[in-house]
């Protein structure tokens, strides 16, 4: 059956890393494997250029009827200084929250051929295999009231707002406790329950749903400690189930255990749409310059094969095939080390179909 597939490039390095997701996708196709109908839309400061909106509703409604969407990354200095409201970031965070995409996996899982390339002892980091799912459509990122005022005085107000319902909580602790099912049993929840009233219900809505799941070990632990746990001995853990604002910030440093934040993709479900894109920026810096590491798109291709496309030997060869360009010494700038061969964006991206075959 035809599955739909829905681009979305957005900005800077954005579009090169698609570029070369997309030569997986044909390769797929013509090797009868899959049969893919694939349309690209606008989305970020591309798309703010073009029609005022950094997400058109064209966009919202492509996305909404797509099998799975497929995103590079948005933001770039040049938006910086536009009215919220417009900014590259608001359409990543409008689109997750149209396609109510509340269960985000972000997998950090160190490459043995990578393993030096972590700032933390290699020693520390082998084996590391952990699984973040963050909730992605409510908390922080979109409570209200939210915003700056001025007040009468002269000072300005500067507010945002915490908000979980109980629902919310249940439908993302459902998800992280059934992957931590099919991983080796262990959930760590992360909280702030001890400072943050929503986060207490967070915590005492986990530990509800964790009824329903005998077999799992339920842990907690507060964010602070998480993320001091998480560079200490980052190996005691494999899933981690956390809100909105602590699944941001303690995927980043997750992913800089593995050595580069280059290589790490990331899905975002719901219960009838899914986007895939890497983790990482739109790197302004090396935009354009064709250089930027395609992996971490390539590697979210084959996160959408297995989660959406229920293709899972599609996704094993994809992954095989970006082993082998790594075992070829093929490195991007992010991820050069000594005595390996130094490679562009097209280039790895040539190498990686090439390996499929
Ligand atoms: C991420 C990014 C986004 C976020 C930004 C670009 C809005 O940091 O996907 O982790 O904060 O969620
Ligand atoms: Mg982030």
């Amino acid at each position: 059956m035809e599955k739909s597939i829905y681009l979305l490039p957005g900005d800077g390095i954005g579009q090169e890393i698609m570029a070369e997701a997309v030569k997986i996708l044909d390769w797929v196709q013509g090797q009868g494997l899959a049969s893919l109908a694939i349309r690209e839309g606008l989305i970020g400061g591309t798309a703010y250029d073009r029609t005022g909106t950094p997400l058109p509703a064209v966009t919202v409604a492509e996305a909404k009827a797509a099998d799975a969407v497929l995103l590079g990354a948005v933001g770039g200095v040049k938006w910086e200084s536009l009215d919220y409201a417009v900014r590259p970031e608001r359409g990543l965070l409008g689109i997750r929250k149209e396609l109510d995409l509340y269960c985000n996996l972000r997998p950090a899982q160190v490459f043995p051929q990578l393993a030096n390339a972590s700032t933390l002892k290699p020693e520390v980091v082998a084996g590391i295999d952990i699984m973040v799912v963050r909730e992605l459509s409510s908390g922080i990122y979109f409570g209200q009231p939210r915003g700056v005022e001025t007040l009468p005085d002269g000072r300005k107000k500067g507010v945002n707002t915490e908000v979980y319902y109980t629902d919310e909580i249940v439908r993302v602790a459902r998800r992280a406790f059934e992957i931590a099912g099919k991983r080796s049993g262990r959930l760590c929840s992360v909280d702030k329950a001890n400072v943050l009233e929503c986060t207490e219900l967070w915590r005492k809505t986990v530990i509800e749903v964790g009824a329903d799941y005998p077999g799992i070990v339920l842990s907690h632990m507060y964010v602070d400690n998480a993320a001091m746990q998480l560079i200490r001995n980052p190996r005691q853990f494999d899933v981690i189930l956390t809100t909105n604002l602590f699944g941001d910030i303690l995927s980043d440093e997750a992913s800089m255990l593995t050595g580069s934040i280059g290589m790490l993709p990331s899905a975002s479900l719901g219960d009838r749409s899914a986007l895939y894109e890497p983790i990482h920026g739109s790197a302004p810096d090396i935009a354009g310059m064709g250089v930027a590491n395609p992996l971490a798109m390539i590697l979210s291709v084959a996160m959408m094969f297995k989660y959406t496309l229920n293709l899972p030997e599609v996704a094993d060869r994809i992954e095989r095939a970006v082993h082998r360009v790594l075992d070829a010494g093929l490195r991007t700038a992010d991820i050069m080390q000594e005595g390996m061969t130094k490679v562009g964006t097209v280039a790895m991206g040539d190498a990686v179909v090439k390996a499929l075959a």
